[in-house]
């Protein structure tokens, strides 16, 4: 594998955990707020954060390129309205899918088919993570206001499995 794409890659890995550790914090923020099943969606979106980063992992050691573990970034949430931490994902999950992209760009410089072809999974998913976390910001704006509608949608999030 290109040392340049192997890099990018390595990088993801840390990505991908800061992202489960951003989540943790939000759902943090919520449990916090006494929003319980906001809590349970944020910290299941944390597992699967864990989840891509691993996948990365894999990759990497099947293709013998070695993983280099780095510090995690530190996540300090404190947000004034719940509508500032559904935005706050929704922002993050834009800025994951272009590091995405850059590698992408980085495979096909290198007509290095097999890493786009991994890539591809993470291009599908992450048009769904960017789907999902616009909806929860829509959603928020709609029901976010009123107390009870709140308390309804926290119940809805609840169900996440
Ligand atoms: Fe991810
Ligand atoms: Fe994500």
């Amino acid at each position: 594998m290109n040392k340049r794409v192997a890099q990018l890659l390595n990088d993801q890995v840390n990505k991908e955990f800061f992202s489960a550790y951003l989540y943790l914090g939000i759902s943090k923020y919520f449990e916090r707020e006494g929003l319980k099943g906001f809590a349970s969606w944020y910290k299941a979106q944390a597992a699967e954060e864990q989840e891509h980063a691993m996948k990365i992992y894999d990759y990497l050691l099947d293709e013998d390129e070695d993983v280099i573990l780095k510090q995690i970034a530190g996540v300090s949430v404190d947000f004034k309205e719940v509508i500032d931490a559904a935005k706050e994902a929704d922002k993050h999950e834009k800025y994951i899918t272009e590091e995405i992209v850059k590698i992408m760009d980085a495979a096909v410089d290198d007509k290095d088919y097999k890493t786009q072809l991994f890539l591809n999974w993470f291009i599908t998913e992450q048009q769904e993570e960017e789907r999902n976390s616009k909806e929860m910001v829509a959603k928020i704006k709609l029901l976010g206001k009123d107390k009870k509608n709140l308390y309804l949608l926290d119940k809805e999030l609840a169900a996440r499995k």
